[in-house]
């Protein structure tokens, strides 16, 4: 049997043999199959992008039947036992796990960039207290492409290199100096004796002390969860960041957009939205009742379903067993228990059994993340941290991918037919 597909357009009776490759046909294959000399051809339409491939890629592997994740064939569930956020972040962006002296020059590459221009930090000033971390993280990010406009070299590998040390390092310190803001207390400046994580901590809740005490169970914790984000295929962010970076924008730029995709609460705004969710509840026996509430159409169960795991996320495991692990030293979250009766109702309803609804990243991370001291406002911060390295990965693999050109969809019109202007006074 050949790896090609039989189309007969029964408007013409004419046949089509279009090839399959990697489970898939050209789309522009397509376009050869009309009803007249000047029909433009047929398209696909597939609003959301179901099902429609947008790119090649060597970087994530996802397998949603079966909850695979796999970041450049490592699993995983390995990369979160055993690596840290650093490694996986260098992996994920050069494709091999660094030797250890890649890895010593990567660390020290990003440790040089900690620090925000003094003139970052004015800016950040201009907002609200209670400005939403996220407005501050993308604008700061996106005003990144003023100070550093080198950046625009996208061609050059050496910027490129540095623009991806600069935003490694400075997405944290951004994200700690606007929790800072918001609580109205002084800017920690980045300890560069400390690891990521452990700096990033500092950073967040170092108060007169000299030297931040890291605790090692929170630091370590911290660093599975940024390990666990870092990629997932096209996800709306990232497909977000290839779609600004086809147009050959700065990265900075580019980035700015993908962190406002992922802002939404349908993305990484989720695992916001689950806590809400959870004080909404208020209590285990308010369960049933915000079920039933569910499958009658009234709102969704945030952290629950996902485009393609249709099965458990694989992230979701890996968190409710560190969630134990940060609970031991925090105390438990009393919410945990309203997320577990959730869980347990909802596996086994119908409902959410017949549309695979199952846990996803979101679910549990706000517990540690509220358990550590963070407020319900940095949640998303937190997702955008670590997913800076797919970002960047992914759109790097773009620009140096010879099929890729500027991306510009089309669309089905459904508008007015042409018609004339008519004059105000004529108009009713
Ligand atoms: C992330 O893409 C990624 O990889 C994202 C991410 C990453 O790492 O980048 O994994 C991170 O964003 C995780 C997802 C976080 N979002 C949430 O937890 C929000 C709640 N979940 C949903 O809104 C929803 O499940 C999505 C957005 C995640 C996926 O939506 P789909 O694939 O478009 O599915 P759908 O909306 O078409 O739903 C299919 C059916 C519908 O019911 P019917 O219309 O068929 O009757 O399932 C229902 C939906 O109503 N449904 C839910 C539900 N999710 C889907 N019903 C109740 N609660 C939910 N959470």
């Amino acid at each position: 049997m050949a790896d090609t597909l039989t189309i007969t357009d029964n408007r013409t009776g004419k046949q089509f043999e279009l090839p399959i490759t990697d489970g898939t046909i050209r789309a522009v294959d397509l376009r050869q199959i009309k009803t007249a000399a000047d029909d433009p051809g047929l398209m696909t339409y597939d609003p959301a992008f179901m099902n429609t491939a947008c790119c090649r890629s060597r970087i994530t592997f996802i397998d949603g039947d079966k909850g695979i994740l796999e970041y450049r064939g490592y699993p995983i569930e390995q990369l979160a036992e055993r690596s840290t956020y650093l490694e996986t972040a260098y992996l994920v962006l050069f494709g091999e796990l660094p030797t250890a002296a890649q890895l010593d020059t990567w660390q020290r590459d990003i440790i040089v960039h900690t620090m925000l221009h003094e003139n970052i930090k004015k800016l950040m000033e201009g907002f609200q207290y209670d400005a939403h971390p996220m407005a501050v993280f993308l604008s700061m990010v996106g005003a990144f492409s003023s100070f550093y406009p080198d950046a625009k070299q996208i061609f050059d590998e050496q910027s490129r290199r540095k623009q991806i040390h600069r935003l490694i390092a400075k997405v944290p310190t951004i994200a700690a100096y606007a929790y800072r803001h918001s609580i109205g207390r002084p800017y920690n400046q980045p300890d560069n004796d400390l690891s990521f994580t452990g700096n990033f901590l500092n950073m967040l809740f170092r108060m007169t002390e000299l030297k931040y005490t890291v605790n090692p169970v929170l630091e370590r914790a911290l660093d599975v969860l940024f390990i666990l984000h870092v990629d997932h295929e096209q996800n709306c962010s990232t497909s977000a960041m290839r779609n600004i970076g086809s147009s050959h924008v700065d990265p900075y730029s580019a980035m700015a957009g993908a962190a406002a995709a992922l802002y939404g609460p349908l993305h990484g705004g989720a695992n916001e939205a689950v806590l809400r969710m959870l004080n909404e509840i208020g209590h285990v026996n308010n369960v049933p009742g915000f079920i039933k509430r569910v499958k009658a159409g009234e709102g969704r169960l945030m952290g629950f379903g996902h485009r393609i795991y249709k099965s458990y996320d694989p992230r979701a495991k890996i968190i409710k067993r560190t969630a134990d692990q940060v609970f031991e030293v925090t105390g438990r979250n009393p919410l945990l228990d309203i997320a577990i009766e959730l869980e347990r109702i909802a596996l086994q309803d119908d409902y959410f059994v017949t549309r695979k609804l199952y846990p996803n990243v979101d679910f549990y991370s706000g517990l540690i993340y509220q358990a550590m001291g963070f407020p319900v406002t940095m949640f998303p911060v937190l997702f955008a941290i670590p997913r800076t390295a797919g970002w960047i990965a992914q759109w790097e693999e773009m620009l140096l991918d010879p099929e890729q050109k500027i991306a510009r969809p089309r669309q089905i019109y459904i508008g007015p037919c042409k018609r004339d202007y008519v004059a105000l006074d004529k108009r009713k």
